[in-house]
């Protein structure tokens, strides 16, 4: 049941999504669980003898972790909030690894507390002090080696990891950070993440990130190397970003192919250690969209704008990467045609929010949309409600899981009294906020 290799917006079924807005009202997001299961089974037949780690950042929704970990994917994850939610989702220690990112104190304690009780727990670390700042803590346990490759791939600038700075422990620097590091903690891997988002044509940068990674793999543990006592590493992750196709016409990723190039890449394996990878996106993209109703109609000498009650408070990934989503119109408008009969018409889709960018295409053809019309943005799954906030005191929308047709709200749409909560709870210190984590 592993399912083509990609959903596109055109295969869901619209009289479904329909039934759902009017239920559950707009803007909602639709998360089909037997898709994220799918997703799950193609990443595991492409890469049988990897571990497979879900970089739980692209939807930390209970229901879809839930559907993660039943799938045998371990969790990846980016921050103590996260963390919280995987072990809420049932993960136990050994299959949870902490990515430690310039980590707060606060989330250094949190994770310290944790690993007490889940010492199977790895600590991904990226900064030589992050090592210091875990051993004041008293932590002695398993850590894996974030490397910055030097190289670079991803959909946009702001998504490419490889090459910056901020990420990772520079390359010439890494096998000796590696060495010295196994004097206070037990080092089990190395890791690099080149960035998200990597199409067909940047396999030779994730190829090029791999065959390093495998270099550095093989010199650490060499039991022939100069002077320096090998190491025992389990596992070489090569981190995430394997790409879904946004467009209508642009082919999926050959995830075989990318599976069979990154073996060679990284062979040969010394023995023992194993190849790992933290897809986000892939796992959950084309298993969500977002549902959107047309409030406003408006021509002007220079387009057609069609305004939505969704924003890029609800879906981020246009205003900021100009990120290309595809968009459907479902009709329902009261007396008009249905959106098969209707021209297709250039028009620029606007949320409400007050910012020139909140926009979710621009001078798209599109079913000419009528006020009332359901708009079924696509491939909307990966990095959409995670990304949502506030802004322009705007509640966040609500979200329905689907598990084998039977519709859930798994997020309740927050109300205008939600926007005010940490405000209200402020001026009552005894108040619910409780803890400090
Ligand atoms: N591993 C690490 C260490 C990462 O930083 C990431 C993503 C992943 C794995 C998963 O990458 P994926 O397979 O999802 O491409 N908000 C952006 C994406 C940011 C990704 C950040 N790190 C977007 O909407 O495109």
């Amino acid at each position: 049941m592993s399912g083509p290799s990609i959903r596109r917006v055109s295969d869901w079924n619209a009289d479904g999504l329909a039934a759902l807005a009017a239920e559950h009202d707009t803007p909602l997001y639709v998360q089909d669980l037997d898709r994220v299961r799918e997703n799950c089974e193609r990443l595991r037949g492409a890469f049988p003898d990897a571990d497979v780690r879900y970089a739980v950042k692209a939807h930390t929704g209970q229901a879809v972790l839930r559907a993660v970990r039943e799938a045998g994917l371990d969790a990846e994850c980016a921050s103590a909030g996260e963390l919280d939610r995987a072990l809420a989702a049932g993960f136990g220690g050994d299959r949870l690894h902490y990515t430690a990112v310039n980590p707060p104190a606060r989330d250094l304690d949190y994770v310290g507390g944790v690993a007490e009780a889940e010492p199977a727990l790895t600590v991904t670390v990226g900064a030589v002090d992050t090592f210091d700042r875990l051993a004041e803590r008293g932590y002695d346990g398993r850590v894996c080696v974030r490397v910055n490759p030097g190289v670079g791939a991803g959909h946009h600038e702001k998504v490419r990891t490889g090459g910056a700075a901020k990420f990772g422990i520079p390359s010439d620097r890494a096998a000796a950070v590696a060495r010295e590091a196994t004097e206070r903690f037990d080092v089990v891997g190395i890791h690099a993440h080149a960035g998200s988002g990597i199409d067909p044509e940047q396999l030779d940068s994730h190829r090029e990130m791999v065959a390093r990674m495998g270099d550095l793999v093989r010199e650490l543990t060499d039991p022939d190397g100069d002077d320096a006592v090998p190491l025992d590493l389990e596992y070489v992750d090569v981190g995430g970003g394997f790409g879904v196709p946004y467009e209508e016409d642009e082919p999926p990723l050959d995830l075989s192919a990318v599976a069979a190039a990154t073996r060679e890449a990284v062979a040969p394996l010394p023995a023992g250690v194993d190849l790992a990878i933290e897809p986000g996106r892939y796992v959950v993209a084309d298993a969500g969209v977002l549902l959107t109703r047309v409030n406003t109609v408006k021509q002007t000498p220079e387009e057609r704008v069609v305004g939505v009650d969704a924003g890029m408070t609800d879906l981020l990934r246009p205003a900021m990467y100009d990120a290309y989503h595809p968009i459907l119109n479902l009709g329902g408008a009261a007396d008009a045609l249905s959106p098969d009969e209707r021209q297709a018409t250039p028009v620029t889709v606007a949320g409400p929010i007050c910012e020139t960018g909140d926009t979710l295409c621009r001078n798209r053809a599109l079913a000419d949309p009528a006020r009332g019309d359901l708009l079924a943005v696509g491939i909307a799954g990966a990095y959409g409600y995670e990304m949502a906030s506030q802004y322009n005191s705007r509640p966040r929308p609500a979200e329905v899981a689907l598990d084998d047709g039977t519709a859930t709200v798994v997020r309740r749409r927050e109300t205008l009294a939600d926007l005010t909560t940490v405000e209200r709870e402020a001026e009552t210190p005894a108040g619910p906020t409780g803890g400090d984590r």
